[in-house]
């Protein structure tokens, strides 16, 4: 049967309805809180690696596959971010890690790596600015670096929507935040000037600077295989300052080839420390790193 242009767009729009029902109900991802130009580019992105052409037969397909399912879900949320996303890591790195780091020095590098948006590496700026309330002297930066160009330009703008601040307290919202007549929420000036962005693919091998004091890593991996994740946690052991903390997100884990590189720090939030190579594997990896 051949429908009439009208009436096929109508099918069409129906269809996406339908999917994007489906999405928000088993996946839990609420499809309106997003433009719907992105939620197609992601399904498109899907479907033709599927080789599937139509939104009616991508529903019958991820209705019965668990792993497409899943595919999906890290298709739909590959930016997705927050700030302070995981509280209780942040209070560890507020609480724990930055006082031991503070022992030792006053000026603290950080890497935020697949950074997104830029609430992860602001975060970290807010925490370094109130712990400097207390510290005078602490001078700390943190490298924030994503491999997707569109998403690092709203990192730089770093404006953001009231949700994405939900765990920050009243207090700090208009401690670190203007408030635009949009009703959004710039990061003000102090917050900023300690983050510096740029492009950086994690495949490159090659750390964004060298003894560093802490790196955070989180909800990158998921998208890798199992080589493409150990030679990211080789990068970082390479670029971690000898006792250097390395944060994952809270559903990745250390493979075993490279278990031996980092030491649990705090186990349910996912904090390593670098732990010191011996013999040949130190020699080998000086040698590499050399050359
Ligand atoms: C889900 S976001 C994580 C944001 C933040 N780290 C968090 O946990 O909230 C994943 C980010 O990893 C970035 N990414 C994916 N592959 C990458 C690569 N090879 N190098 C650098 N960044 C990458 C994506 O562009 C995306 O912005």
């Amino acid at each position: 049967m051949v429908l009439g242009a009208g009436r096929a767009e109508k099918k069409v729009d129906e269809e996406f309805k339908s999917l994007t029902q489906y999405i928000e109900k088993h996946l839990k991802i609420q499809c309106s809180n997003y433009k719907e130009d992105y939620i197609k580019r992601r399904l498109m992105s899907r479907m033709n690696a599927t080789k599937i052409a139509s939104y009616r037969e991508y529903l019958s397909h991820i209705t019965t596959s668990q792993e497409e399912r899943e595919l999906l879900k890290n298709a739909l949320t590959i930016n997705v971010t927050k700030f302070f996303r995981d509280p209780e890591v942040f209070e560890v790195i507020r609480r724990d890690i930055l006082p031991q780091i503070l022992k030792e020095k006053r000026r603290i590098r950080i890497w935020s790596a697949g950074c997104s948006s830029g609430e992860e590496p602001y975060t970290l700026a807010i925490i370094l600015s109130e712990l400097a309330l207390i510290n005078r002297d602490l001078d700390g930066f943190i490298y924030a670096t994503d491999i997707d160009d569109e998403i690092l330009k709203r990192a730089k703008e770093g404006i953001y929507e009231k949700q994405a601040l939900e765990n920050l307290s009243a207090h700090q919202i208009n401690r670190h935040f203007t408030t635009r007549p949009d009703g959004k929420f710039e990061v003000k000036p102090h917050v900023r000037e300690k983050v510096r962005l740029q492009h950086h693919d994690l495949m490159s091998g090659m750390p964004v600077a060298r003894y560093l004091d802490m790196i955070t890593c989180r909800n990158v991996t998921i998208y890798f295989n199992e080589s493409q994740k150990n030679a990211v946690a080789r990068t970082f052991h390479e670029g971690l300052a000898s006792g250097g903390y390395y944060i994952m997100g809270m559903s990745e884990y250390l493979g075993r080839e490279v278990e031996h590189l980092f030491k649990s720090y705090r186990p349910l939030q996912k904090v390593f420390i670098r732990a010191e190579l011996k013999g040949a594997e130190s020699m080998e990896r000086k040698t590499h790193s050399s050359t």
